[in-house]
């Protein structure tokens, strides 16, 4: 990490790269921001990125990429079967996991579509520490049941624990006892776990969890999609591996689990994804459907491009300079957030800042959408576009009645090496007013409502003209200011 010191003794993530290439940015009026919201049916996932000023939606695929990432594109090996790019990268995997078997897709849901078709029978546990929108959604499909096993205080939003993604020992034992190995498809660890605010496992735990799986002959399945902010963490917070590279924590992670796989959106930032395995006979379980599914076996969907990039950015993910960058980033806007007394998520995880909307919009009852109204009162002050993490991303109990999520946040996501610090403030700062003009806010409700996954294309509209008050407000305090 780079150690520079303020005068002034303030904490600032100084950038350790410059931009060579830069994107034209639009600020619309809020008049125009509001139409276009309303157009979106107030759901940020169907907003015209034309409309959109900073893209705070995710980190998926819109990290940006180092100069040796677009260089390698240019000199790809272009092949349907056995272009040297692709074994160029299996050899990346082996040198930097250690895993000798591997499979490309398209991206980090097609891996879970594979394990889920391939290992997952009716009626079958997956315990995990928490679950992920399109993971269970896969899990559910093929009849099986997501178990989550994270501590109690994982999903207390400001606590000080500082690996909140770990499982609860004592929850896997008795899960264990009570279901049986034999109806265990495989136990999924998510690194960096995303739906409770992008917060770290450790490596101790996974370690514990390894064992326990070894004993039990369960499988253990890794989502590393969000692995890189999960070394950050595991470095600067894990006494025990305060002196190791994260060449060596990568290492160890991997040599304790069976299979491993990633979205390259997140993990690698490239666009793309693939399975690593252990052993040929645990590969050899989804290499034809793969086929069927993806692509031939040295592309899986993705283009050989984006190949070579995901290759470069797994050998950057290794440099501790260019994974700081997102978490130190993010614990900026959490601090100056939290100093205005503003309820996030702590302490500060990796993927974004997440904001706590359930206590921002103390008002706003669950069944009325308090994470998804304060994306669309985000949207409307500043014009970023933020992520839903909340009870809209939930899918109905088959009785139709709604399923509460356990925490409703609004997730400000921080792609990496993306935003300068003068953007980070002017979301602060927009967030800030809103928190003070919170009452003006008001619900959602659906008025087009898919069964699965509802948050990506869902509609929804205010329960009230909240909207065109937080517009009016809005015009008296910044006159003409974007
Ligand atoms: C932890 C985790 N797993 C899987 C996925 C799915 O990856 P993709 O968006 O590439 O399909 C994501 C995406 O956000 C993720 O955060």
């Amino acid at each position: 990490m780079n150690k520079i010191k303020f005068f002034n003794g303030a904490e600032i993530p100084v950038e350790m790269h410059r931009a060579k290439v830069i994107q034209k940015l639009t600020l619309l009026p809020i008049e125009e921001r509001k139409k276009y919201l309303k157009q979106a049916g107030n759901n940020q996932f169907l907003l015209k990125n034309e409309a959109i000023f900073l893209d705070m939606l995710t980190d998926s695929g819109m990290n940006a990429r180092s100069d040796k990432q677009v260089s390698a594109a240019m000199t790809a090996d272009d092949a349907y079967a056995g272009s040297r790019t692709y074994f160029e990268l299996e050899e990346k995997i082996k040198e930097i996991f250690g895993f000798d078997f591997f499979l490309p897709v398209h991206q980090g849901r097609a891996c879970e579509h594979l394990l889920a078709k391939g290992f997952v029978k009716e009626g079958d546990v997956v315990p995990t520490n928490y679950h992920f929108t399109t993971t269970r959604a896969h899990i559910n499909l093929c009849g099986g049941k997501v178990e989550e096993l994270v501590f109690d205080s994982a999903i207390v939003c400001d606590n000080d624990d500082p690996f909140k993604g770990n499982f609860d020992i004592e929850k896997l034992q008795r899960l264990i006892d009570e279901v049986g190995s034999d109806r265990i498809s495989f136990l999924r660890i998510e690194t960096g776990t995303n739906l409770i605010g992008g917060q770290p496992i450790s490596l101790g735990n996974i370690k514990r969890v390894s064992e326990i799986c070894r004993r039990n002959s369960i499988i253990t399945v890794m989502d590393a999609s969000l692995l890189q902010d999960n070394l950050y963490f595991i470095k600067v917070r894990e006494e025990e591996c305060k002196d190791k590279s994260i060449r060596e924590i990568t290492k160890e992670i991997a040599s304790l689990i069976d299979i491993m796989y990633f979205s390259a959106r997140k993990l690698g930032f490239g666009i793309g994804g693939g399975i690593c395995f252990k052993t040929a006979d645990l590969r050899e379980k989804l290499k034809a459907m793969l086929t069927l599914h993806e692509g031939f076996l040295t592309y899986g969907g993705m283009s050989i491009r984006e190949i070579a990039s995901i290759t470069q950015g797994l050998e950057e993910t290794m440099d501790f300079d260019m994974i700081s960058q997102g978490p130190r980033f993010i614990k900026y806007m959490v601090d100056e957030l939290d100093k205005r007394n503003i309820p996030v998520v702590k302490p500060a995880g990796g993927l974004g800042c997440h904001i706590d909307a359930r206590k921002f919009l103390a008002h706003i009852p669950d069944e009325n959408y308090s994470a998804a109204s304060l994306t669309a009162a985000i949207y409307l002050a500043s014009g970023i576009r933020t992520m839903e993490r909340g009870t809209a991303s939930e899918e109905r109990n088959p009785d139709g009645s709604e399923h509460f999520a356990a925490m409703e946040l609004v997730r400000c996501a921080i792609p990496r090496r993306v935003f300068t610090m003068s953007q980070i403030d002017y979301a602060i700062d927009r967030i800030h007013w809103l928190y003070e003009n919170k009452n003006i806010i008001g619900g959602l409700k659906f008025t087009q409502e898919p069964e699965i996954l509802r948050f990506f294309t869902g509609e929804m509209a205010p329960l009230s003209n909240w909207q065109d008050k937080l517009v009016a407000k809005f015009k008296e305090d910044f006159g003409d200011s974007l």
